[in-house]
């Protein structure tokens, strides 16, 4: 039986490092302990941060790198427990009902058969929450709960439950508990605070947008074909205007998005026009773009010139 302690695990802080390394993250020491101590400990990891910021696709190399399912549930306003449970499926027991009505019409309909029939798991549609505390052969699955700040708080408390025992009653079926808990990653935008009975159940990281230096890195590991030059400037040209006053500053997503267009202009370093025509990569609002174009683009080019020469 595999557990959650398994061999597979990163059995340190390094080897963290180097299997986030492995699926193509750049992760700091300070990431790496808190995953580390989760998986260790068994504890969903809660990841807080920008938008772009790489929280999602920490669950994605888990999954990747330690040959696990990732298993995605994506929250929404409105999300319930039939689209991240589970629900019946209604047409096919309707269908098997019929079915049992006309093969019974001689001998008269045995109700309790019937019923006990159309309630077993073949009419049970399994949803995300319900398929993560089923036993796979590759190991216990990772469970990414994605933007849970877009849920409303009746979720959250039924999440809580959830995160606390690892069960589901399905009144028809009765109690189904995952054997070992799933790996759980949750990641949540901050549009408003989670709640803190639900934090307690987990490690928290904060994901910062990152330093010069690492997103240099990720720009290198994502986007290898750019040159040195291109690649050094567009990077700290980022880190400079997230200092600007924006309504929305680029996350590390739209620094990559950025580097794809850059080099399919074929540009080897930073010019100015062709850095105007294309903000509308890094910066999704009118009034951003128009703050920093023209003039303001001038300057922190220059400022991301002198800063990619001292790096
Ligand atoms: N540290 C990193 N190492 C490698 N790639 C990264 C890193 N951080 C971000 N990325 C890349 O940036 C992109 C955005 O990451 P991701 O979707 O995980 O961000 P997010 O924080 O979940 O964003 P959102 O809040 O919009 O959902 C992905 O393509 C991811 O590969
Ligand atoms: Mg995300």
């Amino acid at each position: 039986m595999t557990t959650n302690s398994g061999s597979t695990l990163p059995q340190s802080i390094d080897a963290t490092l180097k299997l986030l390394k492995t699926g193509g993250y750049v992760g700091d020491r300070a990431l790496a302990t808190v995953l580390f101590l989760a998986l260790k400990l068994g504890r969903p990891l809660f990841l807080e941060g920008e938008a772009g910021v790489g929280k999602t696709e920490i669950a994605k190399v888990l999954a990747a790198t330690l040959g696990r399912k990732l298993i995605r549930l994506q929250c929404y306003e409105g999300l319930d427990v039939s689209s991240a449970v589970y629900e019946w499926n209604y047409a096919g027991q309707m269908m098997a009902i019929r079915l049992a009505e006309a093969e019974s019409a001689d001998v008269g309909i045995d109700r309790k058969r019937i019923e006990e029939d159309v309630f077993s798991e073949r009419f049970l549609v399994k949803r995300p929450l319900l398929l993560a505390l089923e036993p796979d052969v590759a190991g216990v699955p990772v469970l990414l709960i994605d933007e849970l700040d877009r849920t409303d708080e009746a979720f959250e408390a039924y999440l809580l439950e959830l995160l606390s025992d690892f069960q589901v009653t399905v009144p028809e079926l009765g109690l189904i508990k995952a054997s070992h808990p799933p790996i759980v990653i949750i990641t949540s935008n901050r549009t408003r605070e989670i709640h803190d009975a639900l934090k307690r159940r987990c490690l928290y990281h904060w994901l910062d947008y990152p330093s010069a230096e690492r997103e240099l890195a990720i720009v290198r590991a994502k986007a290898p074909g750019i040159g040195k030059r291109l690649a050094s400037e567009l990077v700290a040209f980022v880190q400079a205007i997230r200092k600007e006053d924006l309504f929305k500053v680029p996350g590390v997503a739209e620094t990559l998005d950025w580097a794809s267009a850059l080099a399919e202009l074929d540009a080897v370093a930073l010019d100015p026009t062709e850095v105007s025509d294309t903000l509308g990569v890094l910066l999704k609002y009118q009034d951003d773009i128009a703050k920093v174009q023209g003039g303001r683009v001038a300057e922190l080019i220059q400022e991301a010139r002198a800063a990619a020469r001292s790096t």
